[in-house]
């Protein structure tokens, strides 16, 4: 599966229409994520934070664990849709770098035609592996 130009920004799309549900009443700064599997099939997550504000989740990891769940390992591209196009976290770099490379896509929350594109493998290297 090939991620065209064409996909990235469907990836995009279904990020942003997935951010619309983030659950960020104490940050307020909502994050949406839509991960395409070699499969084809696409799989979005938003962040979901919580009173206890270390339970916080992601919004890349839980479109990893949807995906997961759904029996994919291998993984194309990720979009993540968030105010500024920010990047991904540390931690959420380790989770997608156990399933292998893939492509990073960030877009601006308010113009979602300004993509930053990256290799997960560029922004962590030497990801830690048992
Ligand atoms: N957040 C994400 O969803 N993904 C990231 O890669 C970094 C941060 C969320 C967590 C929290 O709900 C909010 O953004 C502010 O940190």
């Amino acid at each position: 599966m090939k991620l065209t130009a064409a996909r990235a920004q469907q990836l995009v799309s279904a990020a942003a229409g997935a951010r619309r549900h983030a659950h960020a009443p104490y940050s307020k700064f909502r994050v949406g994520a839509a991960l395409l599997a070699a499969s084809g099939k696409m799989y979005t997550g938003v962040n979901v934070e919580n009173a206890s504000y270390g339970l916080t989740i992601c919004a890349e990891r839980v479109a990893v664990g949807s995906a997961v769940a759904a029996g994919e390992r291998q993984f194309v591209a990720i979009a993540i849709v968030a105010p500024g196009a920010a990047m991904p976290c540390g931690a959420c770099r380790q989770v997608l770098a156990e399933f292998g490379d893939c492509a990073v896509i960030c877009a601006d929350a308010k113009d979602r035609r300004q993509l930053r594109l990256e290799m997960l493998s560029v922004l962590l290297p030497h990801i830690f592996r048992l």
